[in-house]
């Protein structure tokens, strides 16, 4: 359909999987093992309920921030989905062009079809980018990357921790790994690609299973970025991050990729929340919560915003966007979020996103199922 036909991020999602090679469609949409995290990202957001606030004169809203230091039209970030050229020529790049129009942050995937300097290249002057980091079994190309990543002018870097090993998506394995040319330029020093194991398994043999809380120090002395764990799950482990003095955690389940019937990040937040203002000032300055998986409307972010998150990544809504459509669909999918965003920041009653509060929503039913 044309473009101005599409209505909402689920609308690229059908349009993505008509026009899709089938092996690109099961690489994009496959989740682990029976795909209950996968579910349960969407469903967590519908055991969440609005209590708006009336007569406010929201005349004006604001829905605007700044995420990590850096400022952000829409309380969303473009989480990193790797492999970009096996949904559309361009990759990433669409993600890129489409971010900078309309001061979105892009967070830049390890395992990018393109390679990280063309995607810094097609970056606007001054535009903020994140780095997804995959930690390589040779540390010292993570620590060129890293510090290459920073040269160039990244703003933080996104460490990923739920991926020691990547987890069984069936419908990719059962894709086999055919070498079609899109595949991702992945980090010198890579070897034992597995090729009969789909296309995750193969490209990721190089992440480093040893990975552990005594590598965080060494990450704190290789750069000055703000440094986020991406994929964490319980109070417990938000506690090690903040006193290892990491500047934010995502709660992520990786889109229902890695261990599946893992709570979804909107079920830890309260926890998590409640277990991070026993340790100072809340909201606190220096560390940030983001959630993603599952987010496909601005009313779910506005849901884990008022739940204590700072910012939102969304990855497959975005995926899907430019598979459809390119850059176009990208910015179209920015447009919808935006038009959400005004509509439902004036119904909630909040002008801007300081105003949503934890009374605006029912959560009482999140962990009743
Ligand atoms: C991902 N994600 C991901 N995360 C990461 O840290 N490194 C990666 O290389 C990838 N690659 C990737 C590929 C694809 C196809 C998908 C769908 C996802 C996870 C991603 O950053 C994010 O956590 C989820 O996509 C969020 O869930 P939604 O928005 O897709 O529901």
């Amino acid at each position: 359909p044309p473009l101005d036909e599409i209505l909402n991020l689920h609308d690229f999602e059908a349009v993505a999987k008509a026009v899709l090679p089938a092996k690109a469609w099961a690489y994009y949409s496959s989740a682990s093992d029976d795909e209950i995290t996968i579910r349960e990202n969407r469903a967590a957001y519908q055991r969440v309920w609005f209590r708006p606030r009336i007569l406010r004169d929201v005349t004006s809203v604001d829905w605007s921030t700044t995420i990590l230091g850096s400022k952000s039209s829409l309380p969303v970030y473009i989480s990193a989905t790797a492999l970009g050229k096996l949904g559309h020529p361009d990759g990433e790049l669409n993600l890129t062009r489409a971010a900078g129009k309309h001061g979105v942050i892009q967070m830049i995937p390890t395992l990018a079809s393109c390679s990280f300097d063309e995607i810094v290249d097609a970056a606007q002057p001054g535009q903020p980018l994140f780095l997804q980091l995959y930690v390589n079994r040779d540390r010292e190309i993570t620590k060129k990357y890293v510090q290459h990543a920073e040269k160039r002018g990244v703003k933080a870097v996104f460490i990923t921790v739920d991926a020691p090993q990547l987890g069984r998506r069936e419908k990719d394995m059962r894709m086999k790994f055919v070498d079609d040319g899109a595949g991702a330029k992945v980090q010198e020093g890579q070897s034992g690609v597995k090729k009969d194991q789909g296309v995750a398994r193969a490209i990721s043999s190089f992440i480093d299973p040893s990975l552990s809380w005594k590598d965080i120090p060494w990450f704190r002395s290789i750069t000055n970025m703000h440094i986020v764990l991406k994929g964490v799950s319980t109070p417990e482990d938000a506690i090690l991050a903040y006193e290892a003095g990491c500047q934010g955690i995502v709660l992520s389940n990786h889109g229902g990729r890695q261990l599946d019937t893992s709570r979804s990040g909107l079920e830890n937040l309260i926890d998590i929340v409640a277990a991070l203002k026993t340790k100072g000032p809340w909201p606190n300055p220096n560390f940030s919560i983001f959630v993603d998986g599952g987010v496909r409307r601005a009313s779910d972010v506005l849901k884990a915003l008022a739940l204590g998150a700072s910012a939102v990544g969304v990855g497959r809504g975005f995926l899907y966007a430019f598979s459809s459509y390119g850059q176009e669909g990208v910015e179209r999918a920015i447009e919808i979020l935006r038009d959400e965003f005004e509509m439902n920041m004036r119904l909630i009653g909040a002008r801007s996103i300081n105003e949503l509060v934890p009374e605006m929503v029912d959560a009482s039913a999140l962990h009743a199922h």
